[in-house]
């Protein structure tokens, strides 16, 4: 792949710097491709509309072309135009919950090209709340086909400097901001009866019943031996996985914390570089080359917002082998456990 020179900027979401938005904007519009804050995770952004820039953002993260990307839009008057038909869930779930971390399938009109969303008569869109990320998509001319900024296969970026670390040289602009949650947007598809998560995330699956009443949840969210292939095409690749070999260890506190220092002892003695996921709780109790905090075991914003970080710390610190806690399955923590199964390839050991 060519060589680009890739500039980095900073833009805090709270003061908005017209002029630099101007500029990535006009980068988008040329074909050019942006990375840019979300209030999920980073977003590598291309023009939705031009088959040439979804190609490039495929080209950039090394991402099978088979796999579709989400359109990004400002206002629901946007997404008239790109979607044949939007469903009363469409509506309902917009009212509720965007601009924010929810993304729906929804049937794609002919300005939608197959390169965007991966030869599929479908499109995913989703109206971020990250007031930056708005100001973009505007500057942009109303869609961006943004998937996560990693390079395929990695950790989601939630820190410019990952990003930069994927993307140097791949891209025109990379824009430096906080981004807030720290896990991808929730995904449903309404476009098949019941709507149904593809991908659980901050919007639970308690918060869409409560708006839609009946939901289902895609079997292979977090079953690794389901035979069902998942409807989110990117959900069957391994992801977000750290360089080093990950194991979840999950049930009662005090033997999973046993058995992590048992085990950690073991590989250490063969002469791997061990690094453990604990939750704040345990930390005391904890001994290995790298132990990291997720944060409390109650509070689930804070282990979202903490673990892609700490998969990318411990690829810089060249660690061989992690354990990791296992976290509860139910709201925020179905998205957690989602991403941290998929993680660890779903190897998993239960201890009592
Ligand atoms: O929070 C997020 O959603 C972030 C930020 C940047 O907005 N984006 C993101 O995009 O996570 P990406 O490309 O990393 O993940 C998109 C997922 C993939 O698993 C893809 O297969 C699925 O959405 N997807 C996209 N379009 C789809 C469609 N038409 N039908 C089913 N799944 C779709
Ligand atoms: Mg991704």
């Amino acid at each position: 792949m060519e060589k680009i020179k890739t500039k980095l900027i900073a833009i805090d979401e709270n003061y908005l710097d017209m002029d630099k938005i101007r500029e990535a904007g006009q980068i988008l519009k040329e074909g050019g491709l942006v990375a840019f804050p979300t209030e999920t995770v980073y977003g590598l952004g291309g023009d939705a509309l031009n088959p040439q820039s979804s190609g490039k953002i495929y080209a950039a993260k090394g991402r099978p072309s088979d796999n579709p990307l989400i359109v990004h839009i400002s206002n629901m008057k946007a997404l008239e135009k790109i979607v044949t038909k939007i469903p009363e869930a469409g509506r309902k779930l917009a009212d509720a919950f965007w601009p924010g971390p929810l993304t729906m399938i929804f049937m794609k009109s002919d300005v939608v090209p197959k390169e965007t969303t991966g030869g599929l008569d479908t499109v995913a869109v989703r109206m971020p709340s990250h007031k930056t990320a708005l100001a973009l998509i505007d500057a942009a001319g109303g869609y961006i086909a943004a998937p996560s900024a990693n390079i395929s296969g990695k950790p989601s970026p939630t820190l410019a400097k990952y990003v930069a670390e994927d993307m140097d040289g791949r891209i025109e602009m990379i824009i430096d901001g906080d981004v807030g949650i720290g896990l991808e947007s929730t995904i449903v598809d309404l476009t098949d009866g019941t709507p149904t998560i593809l991908r659980p995330g901050y919007i639970t699956l308690e918060m869409l019943e409560k708006v839609l009443g009946e939901v289902n949840v895609d079997k292979t969210i977090l079953d690794g031996n389901s035979k069902q292939a998942p409807k989110a095409p990117g959900m069957k690749y391994r992801h977000y996985a750290p360089k080093g070999d990950l194991t979840i260890l999950d049930g009662e506190q005090v033997a999973v914390r046993d058995e992590i220092n048992r085990l950690t002892k073991e590989q250490q003695q063969k002469g791997e570089k061990v690094g453990i996921i604990g939750t704040e709780e345990n930390m005391p109790s904890y001994e290995a080359d790298s132990v990291k905090s997720v944060g409390s075991r109650g509070d689930e914003d804070s282990i979202a917002k903490t673990l892609y970080r700490i998969l990318r710390e411990f690829d810089d610190e060249d660690i061989t082998v992690i354990y990791s806690e296992g976290f509860s399955t139910v709201g925020m923590g179905q998205a957690i456990m989602n991403r941290l199964l998929k993680a660890a390839g779903h190897k998993i050991i239960y201890v009592s």
